[in-house]
């Protein structure tokens, strides 16, 4: 029998164009960039991607488009042994896609033409409740609608199923009461934590300020990821620093995503909130210093 404890990911999937170039450019500006760089993303596939690279028992719930990217996303999933029988196919929209543009230190900027993803319904969530029942973790993110993330969160909670929500990309108005109280874990950047929070986080002072606020509204574990300052987690009233790990970073994109499926994959396996955090940093870590978002994210035997 497998013990494994299974992960579900609910969230989107993208094609990522990709240019790295010296600088990112300014509204209205034309620059030359380097090569060019096609290759899966999306934080829900990513997330779910790194969950099973890193030996994770993976299902992912989302929504593609009946085209050529849908097709090579399909396959892909297959090759990494994740469960698609929730991988919904869509007539109505084409599949999602990302250009990114990436500068020399590795810092991005994107923008997502979410098509099928934006289709992923409550309908979906209610269709793929057998899958949800059987988790011992549900992950989501901000990619796909609210509301079907709301209602997921929900049923997750209701049968004791641990929620892990990152809040990104950063939301754009308040997340709903209803969302933050039916969520465990709390993973959002700074950026993410400053918008949830509505505080300024200028230091270690001001974050422990926004992850107690953050912490007020029902979530048991809060996490900020603050990149090369590493990872200020908050749990059962005692905050711990986790450092990053020193990298030269080429490419920051899916560096949170593989922070959230690494993160699953350790909780998964009955490690400790701070054990989990070094390997899910550890993972992270590597991603940065190769270019893409799924092309990137590492095998279980490179975490020593
Ligand atoms: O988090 C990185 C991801 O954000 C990219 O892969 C892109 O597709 C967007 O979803």
């Amino acid at each position: 029998m497998d013990t494994k404890k299974k992960i579900v990911v609910i969230g989107s999937s993208n094609t990522d164009m990709v240019i790295k170039s010296d600088r990112l450019p300014k509204p209205g500006e034309t620059i030359l960039g380097g090569n060019f760089l096609m290759n899966h993303g999306g934080k829900g596939a990513n997330q779910a991607v790194a969950a099973a690279r890193l030996g994770g028992d993976v299902t992912f719930i989302c929504k593609i488009g009946n085209d050529i990217f849908g097709n090579e996303t399909l396959e892909m999933f297959h090759k990494e042994k994740i469960d698609t029988t929730y991988v919904g196919i869509t007539p109505q929209e084409p599949s999602g896609v990302a250009l990114i543009n990436v500068d020399k230190k590795g810092e991005n900027c994107i923008v997502v033409a979410s098509g099928a993803n934006g289709t992923l319904s409550i309908d979906d969530i209610q269709h793929a409740e057998p899958a949800i029942k059987q988790a011992s973790i549900v992950i989501m993110q901000l990619e796909t609608p609210i509301e079907s993330v709301t209602y997921a969160a929900k049923m997750a909670k209701k049968d004791g199923i641990t929620v892990i929500l990152n809040p990104a990309p950063a939301p754009t108005q308040q997340l709903p009461d209803e969302l933050l109280a039916n969520v465990d874990i709390l993973i959002p950047n700074v950026t993410e934590a400053e918008i949830i929070s509505g505080m300024h986080i200028t230091d270690d002072e001001s974050a422990k300020e926004a992850i107690r606020y953050i912490s007020s509204k029902g979530i048991k574990t809060v996490i900020i990821t603050m990149g090369a300052k590493g990872a200020l987690a908050y749990e059962n009233n005692e905050f711990i620093h986790i450092p990053a790990f020193k990298v030269e970073a080429v490419d920051t994109t899916a560096a949170g995503d593989t922070f959230c499926g690494g993160l699953c994959v350790a909780l998964s396996e009955g490690k400790n909130l701070k054990d989990a955090i070094i390997f899910a940093s550890k993972a992270s870590s590597i991603s940065v210093t190769r270019m893409g978002a799924q092309v990137s994210i590492p095998l279980r035997k490179e975490i020593q």
